[in-house]
């Protein structure tokens, strides 16, 4: 049992055994598609060696990188070597992970290259006794999905053993379709060969560790749920906003820009683990149907309602960290009169008995002053200030932050006295980060999400109900914004700010502001 130090305010109670839900992974061998690629040297594999060295991966497993380029099986693992040598840590790990990295150049749209793969598999299953139990990543552009989904479907690869002892999951990456047509197309198209039960559609924000202390603070305290609602809470928002911009990926951003980026996916979620209901138990069914109640609930957006509740930005030439930084529209590979979003607000009503008439604003943009993600749960006012003169509005209302990066945490601003013989009083900030109360940086989301697709677990996992929902919601934005005529026009924001002038309009007209970061 460790001694607290009196100044410690912040620990987890070392005096009582951790409860911890047991994540089974079972042997398996994992097949990267797009295994030369971007996500896979800076997500995938660091992701899996760092549940190797802490002895979390199972003890038979193998990876199979498949991707165009003709590599040899050392040239293969050289990539990791160097790649992960440069950081430096744990390198005594290092071999015996790579030891179980093999790699098959792979025409994706070549029909014999499935059978060469299948034959591979085979071989490698017997070797290193996998049992017959595979994943298949898909770590690639969108548009090599079905090609690849159907050829191993059809090389009898997505089947799975009677008795579910074999199995065959298919992990797919966002974006899930570029639309709700496109999504519901994917659907249908995957069902021929995949169930639903074989498909882990990842959204990685549902990894993070400060996504998931959402329902952990909700659910596993008492103090929360009966002023979690509309008598209590005036609004929400949720920021995730990157000083990064576009980057490298000018053809995919093209096509997508922030509503499509972000908010189909991330910020649509971690706004239903905020208002969904309790969940009976934290299972995969269970968890996931409460989330699409609340995707449900979400009042569609309509013409006039656009224009009131939704914004975008696109920012311009500015300076962020004192460098000056290209506008978007002179970033590589963007179009010179591009009209693509990189920042974007809604405000989304959920009509249903817990929040109606509680605004949930989303906001979400690139090349903001800093990369800040949090949730601010607002609460209403006091009803009568008997400090005299100041009145309920001069007091801070008690908001409550989940920071979920880059500073990982939990505020709370309450209204307390100064000490002093004067009756002063002030907001007063708790603040805690996990950095000061763990010894060892959060894993990243990718490693629980990859234990639990080797343990069968489709929680953390996007469902195609809540795919489908998410777009329908969207959709009519998305449309506007496409329109020349639409009501709500692009603004624009210099780099280093966080959006244009309309996003605090878009509180100020309901006589709130946003959160400073
Ligand atoms: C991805 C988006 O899904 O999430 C990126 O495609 C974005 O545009 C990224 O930068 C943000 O993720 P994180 O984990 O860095 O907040």
């Amino acid at each position: 049992m460790c001694c607290m130090d009196s100044r410690e305010i912040v620990h987890f109670d070392d005096s009582r055994a951790d409860y911890c839900l047991e994540v089974a992974a079972e042997d398996c061998g994992i097949v990267i598609f797009g295994a030369s690629g971007d996500l896979t040297r800076r997500k995938l594999v660091p992701a899996l060696f760092q549940l190797y060295r802490r002895s979390l991966l199972p003890e038979h497993f193998f990876v199979l990188g498949c991707a165009r380029a003709q590599l040899s099986q050392d040239d293969f693992r050289d990539i990791f070597r160097k790649a992960m040598s440069m950081e430096g840590s744990y390198v005594e790990h290092l071999e015996g992970f790579l030891q179980r990295f093999f790699y098959i150049g792979f025409d994706y749209a070549s029909p014999e290259a499935y059978p060469v793969l299948s034959a591979k598999l085979k071989e490698l299953e017997d070797s290193q006794e996998t049992g017959g139990r595979r994943i298949f990543y898909l770590s690639t552009p969108p548009s090599l999905i079905l090609p690849i989904t159907e050829g191993l479907g059809r090389a009898g690869l997505s089947q799975e053993s009677a008795k579910g002892r074999q199995w065959a999951h298919l992990v797919v990456e966002k974006p899930f379709g570029h639309d709700q047509a496109s999504a519901t197309a994917l659907t249908e198209s995957l069902s021929q060969y995949w169930q639903e039960s074989q498909i882990y559609r990842i959204d990685h924000y549902l990894g993070k560790e400060t996504v998931q202390n959402i329902l952990v603070l909700r659910f596993a305290n008492l103090v929360f749920e009966s002023v979690w609602n509309r008598q209590f809470i005036d609004h929400v928002q949720i920021t995730v906003g990157e000083a990064e911009g576009v980057g490298s990926r000018a053809n995919y951003y093209e096509q997508a820009g922030a509503l499509k980026d972000m908010f189909q996916n991330h910020m649509l979620q971690m706004l239903a683990l905020v208002a969904m209901e309790p969940p009976a138990a934290f299972t995969a069914d269970r968890y996931r149907d409460e989330k699409l109640k609340v995707l449900r609930a979400i009042r569609p957006f309509n013409h006039e309602s656009i224009a009131e509740c939704a914004v975008r930005g696109q920012y311009t030439a500015g300076e962020v960290d004192g460098q000056p930084v290209r506008g978007y529209r002179e970033e590589t590979g963007i179009k010179a009169d591009s009209e693509v979003e990189t920042t974007a607000a809604l405000k989304v009503m959920i009509d249903n008995w817990r929040w109606e008439g509680v605004p949930f604003y989303l906001r979400s943009g690139k090349r903001w002053k800093r990369r800040v993600s949090e949730i601010a749960i607002v609460f209403r006012r006091v009803p009568h200030s008997m400090f005299g003169p100041m009145t309920p509005e001069q007091l801070a209302a008690n908001t409550l932050v989940l920071k979920i990066q880059p500073a990982e945490g939990m505020g709370l601003t309450l209204e307390a006295k100064r000490p002093g013989a004067k009756n002063c009083m002030s907001a007063l900030s708790m603040d805690f980060d996990y950095r000061d109360v763990c010894k060892e940086a959060s894993p990243d989301a990718y490693e629980r999400l990859l234990l639990d697709c080797m343990a069968s677990d489709q929680t953390l996992f996007v469902q195609k109900e809540e795919v489908d929902l998410a777009w329908s919601i969207l959709t009519p934005v998305i449309e506007s914004w496409q329109d020349p005529k639409g009501l709500s026009p692009l603004q624009f924001y210099p780099a280093g700010e966080c959006g244009p002038k309309a996003l605090e309009d878009l509180l100020e007209k309901d006589g709130r502001s946003w959160r400073r970061l």
